[in-house]
């Protein structure tokens, strides 16, 4: 806990930056390009019908604007969370249509999932909610909240996500195929998580509400 708390102070500037930047979105603007673009994939209202899309209703609006920055390729540069899907999607969206997106699905319904393995969820929730000392692994709950629903600006709310979707971004973050956390905060969680853990952890954020 006490690991969770020194690296969420070391982000704070981070998010001052990215909240300094980030004027309230236009959520009725931003539900125009919602039900054009991306509802076919996310659902309209961000409640996306298949663990293949991640679920994007209620989401924190500054967390699901710096994914759309980053998934988009600035300057020649590669872009900073590479999604081929995402990349080309985020390629069509101004600055400002991203803040009014995000407001938007931050405006809608919070997702809802189940749990759906009655044999690990316990072990899931012992290590959301108080980490694994011996290992070095933080809780979750530390900078996701105990219910799972973030801490605006910086953390984003993982309950009610697709286990399907949540297990792939802690491999990614393991494998280093995802490298847009600040500080490297999820890499060095997701690093000393192993298979089982990453599985019982995604099953039981997914029942999280
Ligand atoms: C063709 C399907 C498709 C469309 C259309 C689409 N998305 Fe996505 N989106 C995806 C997939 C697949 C991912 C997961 C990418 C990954 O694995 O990193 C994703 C991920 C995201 C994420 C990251 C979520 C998180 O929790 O980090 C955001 C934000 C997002 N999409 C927003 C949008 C917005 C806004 C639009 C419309 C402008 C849109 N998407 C259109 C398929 C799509
Ligand atoms: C020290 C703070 C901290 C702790 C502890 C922490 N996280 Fe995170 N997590 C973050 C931050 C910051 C991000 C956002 C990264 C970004 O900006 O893309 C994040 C992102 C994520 C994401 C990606 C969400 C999405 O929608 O794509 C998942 C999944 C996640 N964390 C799961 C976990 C799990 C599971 C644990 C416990 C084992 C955990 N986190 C513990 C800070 C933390």
């Amino acid at each position: 806990m006490k690991r969770a708390l020194a690296a969420a102070a070391l982000c704070l500037h981070a998010a001052a930056a990215i909240a300094a930047e980030l004027p309230r979105g236009d959520a009725e603007k931003g539900k125009g390009i919602a039900a054009q673009v991306c509802a076919a994939c996310h659902g309209a209202d961000g409640n996306s019908p298949t663990p293949a899309n991640p679920r994007l209703g209620g989401q924190i609006e500054e967390y699901t604007y710096k994914q759309l920055m980053n998934f988009k390729t600035l300057a020649g540069k590669k872009p900073e969370r590479e999604s081929p899907v995402m990349g080309a999607m985020a390629a069509g969206l101004s600055p400002e249509d991203m803040r009014n997106v995000a407001a938007y699905f931050a405006s809608q319904k919070e997702s809802q999932g189940q749990a759906k393995n009655k044999e690990t969820v316990f072990f899931g929730r012992k290590l959301y909610r108080g980490g694994d000392a011996a290992k070095g692994l933080p809780a979750c709950a530390g900078c996701h909240g105990a219910d799972g629903s973030g801490i605006p600006v910086q953390y984003p709310r993982l309950a009610g996500q697709y286990a399907e979707y949540t297990s792939a971004q802690l491999k990614a973050f393991r494998d280093g195929q995802r490298t847009n956390d600040p500080n490297r905060m999820m890499r060095t969680i997701a690093s000393r998580m192993n298979d089982k853990e990453i599985a019982s952890v995604s099953d039981y954020i997914a029942g999280l509400r």
